[in-house]
């Protein structure tokens, strides 16, 4: 019996391996973790449970039949995150780069069906150069089956992917239809194809970084939701959001105890929007300050900066924030910053995470640029995923809403269950010098007749008053008791029940 034990054990040793000592030591001087220190870090100490860790690859092709390694470049299971089952897998570089095979596919597949029946989060982190070559179509064929899955799971479960190194080919489409994309700054990269194909291909010459880092995912391209500075850094954020996240579709959001009193005051909002009109204040300060111990995982921070959207709590359950920065373009929407808000407002609603909406907007970007690059269809995505919502929504206008842009940031009129403004909002059409210079367009040679009617455009529609006069507005609120008055509506709104009319599905302006 103890020969039988032993030689478990001696199998058990040789599949933690992967790849050998050499390329471990390999991964760890290129500043990685390997795929089992990952999850390590990733899940509580001793939760996880491995499948699969003898299946072998299959493949007779290019000498492979002399080169097996147990596990075959993937390691897969379940753990939990603070005591919440999740499912996993973790791509092992060291292992054939972390190329997906056929066999490898199918040990994928097996915990995205685990995960799907089960309702629970998936997560993959990713290190891996796409489909296995020496596997072709069979590895092609792989990567079909994982697709389809993550499109199935796509609102039913949250899936989280985490890049922690090289990426190519399917290792960066799967990811591209889960939930979100983390990176890891300066050893993680996603393309399509990598530099050495650009080259053969277009005769460009780039690096790594410049194609595919964490620099342009985040800011250029918006692919990437954040990145971090070293793996455990990355996977300590994961767990951190986890926290954030509902297990499925139907569990409604995680509660966590909370120590900051709901109805708590907060003096300083009353002077957060400065007396200049165009004086820009940070949205941030008002987040922090409403969410619990002012705790709020922001996505894509340094991608559309003129909006923010992120994940809190109030009294202890999640709520996801979208607002408008004045920081940073005076908080207008344009394609990139609309695109970004519709997405997580839609996973906020698929997954029953009320949202609270900031408005302080000035209209959407004019100019051809944004009206070239289709500025009409992206806008109509926010306004689209803001109509389409289920989940309570409850919004408060702190200055500017102007425009489309008013209706689109979840108005009474899209489906806002409390519509709050502040003293300070100013709801209109437009501002006082564009609407004036239109509708007294032959006054304005007139100096004195200009300062006149916009004073007078000022004083009648820039105030919260006009559309609560309305009952668009359901109440004028003191700023400092914003965290108060959201706390309590969303408390009102727990239990919210709509019903949208029977489809096939919605077709969203792509
Ligand atoms: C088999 C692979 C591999 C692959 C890497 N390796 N990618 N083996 N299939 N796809 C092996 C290498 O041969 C090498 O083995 C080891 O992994 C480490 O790779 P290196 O190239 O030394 O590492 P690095 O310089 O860091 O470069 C990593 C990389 C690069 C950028 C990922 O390896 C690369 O470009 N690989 C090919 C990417 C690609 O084109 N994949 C196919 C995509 S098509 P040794 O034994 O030398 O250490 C695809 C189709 C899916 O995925 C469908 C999409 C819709």
């Amino acid at each position: 019996m103890k020969d039988i034990l032993d030689r478990l054990e001696k199998r058990r040793e040789e599949a933690r391996l992967g790849g050998g000592t050499s390329r471990i030591e390999a991964q760890h001087k290129r500043g990685k973790l390997t795929a089992r220190e990952r999850i390590e870090l990733m899940l509580d100490k001793g939760s996880f449970e491995e499948f699969d860790m003898f299946v072998e690859h299959r493949s007779n092709e290019f000498g492979m039949e002399k080169s097996k390694i147990p596990g075959d470049g993937v390691v897969t299971g379940w753990g939990t995150v603070n005591g919440r089952a999740v499912y996993l897998f973790s791509k092992d570089f060291t292992v054939f780069g972390g190329s997906l095979s056929e066999t490898h596919a199918q040990k994928i597949i097996k915990v995205q069906d685990m995960a799907m029946k089960a309702r629970c989060p998936i997560i993959g982190l990713f290190d891996a150069g796409g489909a296995r070559i020496q596997e072709g179509v069979a590895a092609l064929g792989g990567y079909g089956e994982v697709f389809k899955r993550n499109v199935v799971a796509s609102g039913v479960i949250p899936q989280i992917s985490v890049i922690m190194g090289p990426c190519a080919g399917g290792d960066v489409y799967s990811p591209a239809m889960t939930d979100f994309i983390f990176m890891v700054r300066d050893t993680s990269y996603m393309f399509v194809t990598g530099p050495d194909v650009v080259k053969t291909v277009t005769n460009e010459v780039v690096t790594a970084e410049e194609l595919g880092g964490a620099s342009v995912h985040t800011t250029k391209s918006g692919v990437s939701d954040g990145a971090f500075e070293n793996d455990v850094e990355c996977l300590l954020q994961m767990r951190r959001l986890i926290d954030f996240l509902p297990s499925n579709n139907e569990s409604g959001v995680p509660e966590w105890p909370a120590y900051d009193e709901p109805d708590r005051i907060d003096e300083s909002l009353d002077t957060l929007v400065p007396d200049n009109p165009n004086k820009p204040y940070d949205i941030k300060e008002l987040i922090l300050k409403v969410a619990d111990e002012g705790d709020f995982f922001e996505l894509s921070a340094a991608y559309a900066k003129n909006i923010m959207t992120g994940f809190g709590r109030v009294a202890g359950r999640t709520v996801g924030f979208v607002a408008n920065q004045p920081m940073v373009l005076a908080g207008v929407l344009d394609s990139d910053a609309s695109r970004k808000a519709a997405r997580f407002v839609r996973f906020c609603d698929a997954f029953g995470i009320p949202i609270v909406t900031f408005v302080d907007v000035p209209g959407f970007l004019p100019g051809t640029d944004q009206e070239y690059g289709g500025l009409i269809k992206h806008g109509a995505k926010l306004l689209f995923a803001y109509s389409q919502c289920t989940v309570p929504l409850v919004t408060v206008i702190t200055r500017k809403a102007f425009g489309g842009a008013y209706d689109v940031m979840a108005s009474k009129h899209v489906g806002g269950d409390l519509n709050y403004a502040w003293p300070t909002a100013q709801i209109a059409v437009m501002g006082a010098k564009g609407a004036v210079e239109i509708i007294f367009r032959t006054d304005i040679g007139d100096k004195d007749k200009i300062a006149a009617r916009t004073k007078e455009y000022e004083d009648r529609f820039l105030s919260p008053f006009v559309a609560a006069e309305r009952g668009y507005i359901d109440d004028v609120i003191m700023p400092h008791s914003t965290r108060r008055r959201i706390a309590r509506a969303l408390a009102m709104l727990k239990n919210k029940h709509v019903e949208m009319p029977a489809r096939k599905h919605d077709n969203l302006p792509l």
